[in-house]
């Protein structure tokens, strides 16, 4: 996701003070508006018959649609946020579409006249609708409430919030629509445990009620889109295998990072087996969307950091993972004479569509749309979509979000610090500060206006580690504008409103906790004064790790903890609580150890909320 369509409070002067920002922001966002936007194509539904194409506008309030024939945006629907996913109705007659915000809106609207019926609210930041087989439920996940919206498609009412794990991206149903698998993109809990991961999450839709928990092998995170073959027997989910115990010292085969394709018995709510997606010299970097071709013969991949789509004979891989039977793949040779890779035209594809022998893909930050014939393997651009000049700091997201700018294509800065450049929640032992003393990663909001940079502060400023993360992570040589670019992009980022606000206000229970924080007893202010949080300095505040080089830290910026656990440097701590409780016994990190229980739910309902 984009970080300007959430807009927040941009001088981190907390959220009390964000009500007149938000209104400067939004100004200056329908300046921009006007002035054309990109559009980013998240998400692309088709007609079955192949003639109609929808595209939704993730950096735009819009949905372009698009005749396959006439190849040309043949009408444009306006939306209240940016569009942020599609599906259409079995009678392709209405079209729901997500537009995230805080409270997002899910719109039904009538695909012959264009005009939206009706509109539903939703949780913060929903995308990727799934309706029921007989179109009377549909499921939206919301990334930041960490939940699934069931919607009465006739009554346009939202029944119920299924809770998943975190940061749910996208769903899909059993054949007969009683089981609903929900991915969660990011993994939850410590970082420093021996299993790390993010799963699945089952609901039976008819008791609305968790049915159970798919685990996808240790370091699975970025997970992004899953689809079910049309006879209901397997599922495939993309994802990225990381390999974050072992020192970043090198990348070939595999060693940091891989992308990968797991594929589960539906039926059987299980893991079959992970496969692979990259070849044991070159990685296809950050694998995005999947579908299963309407006849099931066929499982489409696209990789959004190499530019590329993967062509899978589904039949031939399941009956090779049943051969193998083993869970975790390792092996880089898995597909081959299994899989096609075709390179395409644009950049950074997020979004497929399938219908008969032709693949839709589009590219996020080239703003085209292209067709793939899946008899020739032949693509072709057949749009431009409206779109606006490429800035300094797009330029740099999209480099941010580049595999094929890294040696051998095997990761982009996305594949850590995910597409918005926040966390994947994992530890990486980078070589910065030795070996053997892994870090949680940081989230890049702030990263150049709270130098130093590094939780040891070994790096003087957030430009130095970007100009080190291409030489020592992507292990390439690039020009200085392209790191310039990644600058301005970084700089650019615009906190997201916490989804713990009430109305954008803090609650009663968060007002107190901000008293406590305030409180110079507690002494938290000190250290992170409001407005970033962090006074710059570094500390000694009783969290080293056996394994860690110094005692002392950079105080980081509190902004958006709501969304970057696990905590501490070494993400040893869970929770915010367990920041304040466990790793505080002698108070060395404020002072904390006279707080009532009640007294830290305050103090953490007031972290949650920044
Ligand atoms: C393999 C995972 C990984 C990849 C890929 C990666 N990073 Fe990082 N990055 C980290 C970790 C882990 C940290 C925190 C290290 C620490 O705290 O000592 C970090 C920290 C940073 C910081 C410092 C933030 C701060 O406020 O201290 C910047 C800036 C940064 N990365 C930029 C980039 C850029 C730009 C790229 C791509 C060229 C990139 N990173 C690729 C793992 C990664
Ligand atoms: C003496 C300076 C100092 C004081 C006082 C202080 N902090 Fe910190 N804070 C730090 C440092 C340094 C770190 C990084 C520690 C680490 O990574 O191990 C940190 C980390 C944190 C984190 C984890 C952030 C993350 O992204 O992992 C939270 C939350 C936090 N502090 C909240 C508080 C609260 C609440 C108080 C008051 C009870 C407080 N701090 C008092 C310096 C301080």
């Amino acid at each position: 996701m984009p970080s300007k369509e959430l807009i927040g409070n941009p001088s981190g002067t907390g959220p009390s003070s964000a009500g007149p920002q938000l209104v400067l922001l939004l100004l200056a966002f329908a300046t921009e508006l006007a002035a054309g936007s990109w559009c980013s194509p998240y998400a692309l539904a088709v007609t079955s018959d192949g003639k109609t194409l929808y595209v939704a506008c993730a950096t735009a309030n819009r949905v372009e649609v698009f005749d396959t024939a006439l190849k040309k945006v043949i009408r444009t629907i306006d939306t209240p946020a940016p569009a942020t996913g599609l599906v259409l109705s079995h009678d392709a007659a209405k079209l729901y579409v997500t537009c995230a915000a805080p409270v997002s809106k899910v719109l039904i609207i009538d695909t012959a006249s264009g005009k939206s019926l009706l509109s539903v609210s939703a949780g913060h930041t929903a995308e990727a609708p799934t309706l029921s087989p007989d179109g009377s439920r549909l499921y939206v996940s919301n990334k930041f409430s960490g939940d699934v919206s069931v919607i009465d498609t006739k009554a346009a009412k939202e029944l119920r919030r299924l809770q998943a794990v975190r940061e749910p991206m996208g769903s899909a149903l059993s054949k007969d629509g009683r089981l609903l698998f929900v991915i969660n993109s990011v993994p939850a809990g410590r970082a420093d445990a021996g299993y790390v991961a993010a799963g699945i999450s089952i609901f039976d839709t008819a008791a609305f009620s968790p049915a159970g928990r798919i685990q996808l092998p240790n370091g699975s995170a970025e997970l992004r889109a899953i689809d079910v073959s049309p006879d209901g027997a397997y599922g495939a989910v993309t994802h990225l295998l990381a390999r974050y115990y072992l020192p970043t010292t090198q990348l070939e085969r595999g060693w940091m990072e891989t992308n990968a394709l797991s594929i589960l018995d539906v039926p059987g709510k299980k893991l079959l087996a992970t496969v692979l997606l990259d070849e044991p010299d070159l990685g296809a970097a950050n694998p995005w969307a999947v579908r299963f071709s309407a006849d099931g013969r066929q499982l489409v991949v696209s990789h959004a950091g190499t530019h590329e789509i993967s062509l899978i004979d589904a039949a031939a891989l399941i009956k090779k993972i049943k051969e193998t039977s083993r869970e975790t793949s390792d092996d880089l040779s898995f597909l081959a004479g299994l899989r096609k890779r075709i390179q395409l035209q644009g950049r950074g594809p997020r979004a497929l569509a399938l219908a008969g022998n032709r693949a839709y893909a589009c590219g996020y930050f080239s703003d085209t749309l292209e067709e793939i014939d899946l008899k020739t393997l032949r693509s072709a651009t057949i749009a431009e979509l409206p779109t606006a000049p490429m800035t300094v700091a797009r330029r740099g997201e999209m480099l941010f979000n580049d595999g094929s700018i890294c040696f051998q294509g095997w990761q982009s800065c996305s594949s850590c610090h995910s597409p918005d450049a926040r966390v994947d929640a994992l530890n990486w032992d980078l070589m910065n500060d030795g070996l053997g003393n892994p870090k949680n990663v940081k989230s890049l909001l702030f990263a150049h206006r709270t130098p130093p940079a590094m939780s040891h502060g070994v790096r003087g400023s957030a430009e130095l580690a970007v100009r080190a993360g291409i030489r020592y992570i992507l292990f390439t040589v690039r020009p200085e504008e392209d790191a310039v670019a990644l600058d301005e992009f970084l700089k650019s980022l615009q906190p997201v409103p916490s989804p713990h606000l009430v109305s954008g206000k803090l609650s009663p229970a968060a007002e107190r906790g901000k008293a406590l924080f305030m409180d110079s007893k507690v002494g938290c202010a000190k250290c992170h004064p409001p407005g970033l949080y962090t006074d710059l300095q570094t500390y000694d505040t009783g969290t080293r790790a056996p394994t860690d080089s110094s005692p002392d830290f950079d105080t980081p910026t509190l902004v958006e903890v709501w969304r970057t656990a696990p905590y501490l440097h070494n993400g040893s701590s869970a929770t915010l609580r367990d920041v304040l409780t466990i790793a505080n016994p002698h108070d060395k990190h404020g002072r904390t150890s006279h707080l009532t229980p009640t007294e830290i739910d305050d103090l953490v309902a007031f972290l949650l909320s920044l």
